[in-house]
């Protein structure tokens, strides 16, 4: 009895090391982002992405438009071509390299962004979620 008690425990103990492993992986898609981008309005490596200072977060922003980072953004970003939005940013997360050429319709168009490999709608939403609340 004491050793099947104390087997239950044990699996008890795997299920719930199992139960939190997705949530450790859900939150590492929006927060790799953080290696390069700031969820605030002020840049890093990459443009800042949250809203502050009068400055939009870049949820529904214009591609190309982080004041202060005019001179950093390829040329190819430039130009407020297109408009953040759910569409372009599951794209942009999936694949940045093969999306900037689709979104300029420019087969040599390229980004300094690499591509993030964030292509599971599930992780989209949740990257998606998170740029919305502060945008
Ligand atoms: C290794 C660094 C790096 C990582 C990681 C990264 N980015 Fe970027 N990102 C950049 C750089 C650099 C740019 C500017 C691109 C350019 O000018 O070509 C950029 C640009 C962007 C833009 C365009 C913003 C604008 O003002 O037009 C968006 C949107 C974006 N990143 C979203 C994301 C999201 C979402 C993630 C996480 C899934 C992410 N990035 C992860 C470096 C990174």
């Amino acid at each position: 009895m004491k050793k099947i008690l104390m087997m239950s425990a044990a699996a008890a103990f795997v299920a719930g090391t199992v139960v939190a492993t997705p949530t450790v992986a859900d939150a590492a898609a929006w927060s790799k982002c953080k290696a390069c981008h700031n969820f605030a309005p002020k840049k890093k490596v990459g443009p800042g992405l949250g809203k502050g200072n009068g400055i939009p977060g870049v949820f529904g922003r214009k591609a190309g438009t982080f004041p202060g980072f005019h001179y950093k953004y390829t040329k190819y970003i430039k130009g407020d071509a297109w408009t953040w939005d759910e569409a372009h940013l599951r794209k942009w997360m999936c694949n940045s390299k093969k999306a900037i050429k689709e979104f300029t319709g420019d087969d040599h168009a390229k980004t300094k962004m690499p591509p993030q490999h964030v292509c599971d709608p599930a992780k989209q939403d949740e990257v998606i979620a998170k740029l919305k609340s502060i945008s």
